[in-house]
């Protein structure tokens, strides 16, 4: 963890305080820190709180006036592997999802071309304000990851949503990008099979909504399909990844993470990429096949379900079967995946032949060093002329690499 180092960018909002403690936590946890602060922000902490707890000079300005020294700001951004912007308030989120750079820490994030994880921390009706939730999706859509914000009690008197995330939080969900941080330069990769290649990928569930805060979903994680990007990425394609909803922080160096939350959505998400152009889709997401057949525009209550409730569910669009048909060129590859408990093979073929797909990887989640959720699995990997791979239990990240590797191989024969 020493190497990793972290930006942590402050803007003004009395959770400010709290950054001082995510510094510090920072540090101990041995990543290398050093801070930017809006003008606004050192009216709640000083700079030097944080020049003390991390050593380092803090930059609070673009003209290195009011520094304890000169700084050469775009370095700070050249220098980090990661940025975290704890408080992020309602206008450094809007900054950042509109470009503006007026500041040191929106000049920074600007800057700035890795990962950035921001802890939003606002008023309640800021941040319920559809200019905050737009800019919330607009930052998402560009790999921006969110940790909070919380519940509780908040500056101006109220207890509701806005507070940040507390320190020991933020700090977890920045381990968990610094662990998915990969030095090795993927534009730096050998030229191979999938170098340049436009890779489209779907991964994760979807959620099917019920009503305004129900939804029906399944147990997918997400993983295969992440692992498959990252290894894309490191195979040197350009992928655009359409995600489910998940918890999964983006693999770095995507073309376009595209998140979305329904069947309907990453259908029409597949659509719009594939007229878009793609060399290869590999449909990972565990799509429901089923959706409420009339989501309620309000919260259904208690009292109108009674002591039964029966869901009445229409069918989804089958992305695979009817949607890629319509967007695609003959030279478009299809890889499916098929998850079955029981006669796996046989199963997997069949579902390859009828939804036209070129391979399919077939797992069973029930099989010994497999299933939900842990970080092994175990695939079988099949084309035309059958099974072209059966893996042990592995890593996901390694079977990804893998599949990609075989099927390079395989289309190399062709
Ligand atoms: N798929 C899709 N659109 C759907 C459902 C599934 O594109 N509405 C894709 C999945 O992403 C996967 C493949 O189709 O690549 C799986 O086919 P499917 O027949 O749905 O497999 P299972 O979900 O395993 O089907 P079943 O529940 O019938 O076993």
């Amino acid at each position: 963890m020493a190497s990793v180092r972290v930006l942590l960018l402050v803007s003004g909002g009395i959770a400010a305080y709290k950054a001082c403690f995510l510094a510090r936590l920072l540090m101990q946890t041995g990543f290398s820190v050093r801070v930017a602060m809006t003008e606004a922000s050192t009216r709640f902490v000083t700079p030097l709180t944080f020049q003390a707890l991390t050593g380092q000079p803090v930059a609070t300005d673009l003209w290195g006036e009011g520094q304890s020294e000169a700084l050469d700001h775009i370095e700070y951004a050249r220098w980090a592997d990661l940025a975290i912007v704890a408080p992020a308030t309602a206008n450094t989120m809007a900054k950042a999802a509109g470009g503006i750079a007026d500041d040191i820490v929106s000049t920074l994030l600007l800057a700035f071309p890795g990962p950035v994880l921001m802890a939003p921390a606002m008023n309640d009706n800021m941040w319920q304000h559809a200019a905050t939730q737009a800019n919330l999706k607009i930052l998402h859509s560009r790999g921006v990851a969110t940790v909070g914000p919380g519940e509780g009690w908040l500056a101006c008197g109220t207890v509701s949503q806005g507070r940040m995330s507390e320190p020991e939080d933020i700090l977890a969900a920045a381990v968990e990008m610094a662990a998915g941080l990969d030095s090795s330069e993927p534009d730096k990769m050998p030229e191979g099979f999938w170098t340049g290649k436009r890779v489209l990928i779907t991964a994760g569930p979807t959620h099917e909504p019920i009503d305004p805060v129900r939804y029906v979903a399944n147990r997918s994680s997400g993983a295969m399909g992440f692992a498959l990007a990252a290894a894309a990425v490191q195979a040197g394609a350009k992928v655009h990844l359409v995600a489910g909803p998940t918890s999964l922080v983006a693999p770095r160096g995507l073309e376009r993470l595209e998140p979305v939350q329904s069947a309907d959505d990453m259908a029409g998400a597949v659509a719009s990429a594939l007229e878009a152009g793609a060399d290869w889709i590999f449909m990972a997401a565990a799509v429901a096949d089923y959706t409420p057949a009339e989501p309620a525009s309000g919260k259904i209550k208690k009292e109108a379900l009674g002591d039964q409730w029966s869901l009445q569910m229409k069918p989804n669009p089958d992305i695979l079967a009817q949607v890629v048909p319509n967007h695609s060129h003959p030279d478009l590859k299809i890889v499916g995946f098929a998850l079955e408990t029981d006669d796996m093979m046989q199963r997997a073929a069949a579902k390859r032949r009828a939804k036209n797909m070129n391979y399919i990887v077939a797992n069973n989640p029930t099989a010994e060093g497999a299933g939900f959720g842990v970080v092994n699995h175990q695939v079988t990997l099949m084309g035309e002329a059958g099974v072209i791979w059966q893996s042990e239990s592995a890593p996901k990240g390694q079977l990804a690499s893998e599949i990609l590797k075989r099927l390079a191989d395989t289309e190399k024969e062709i």
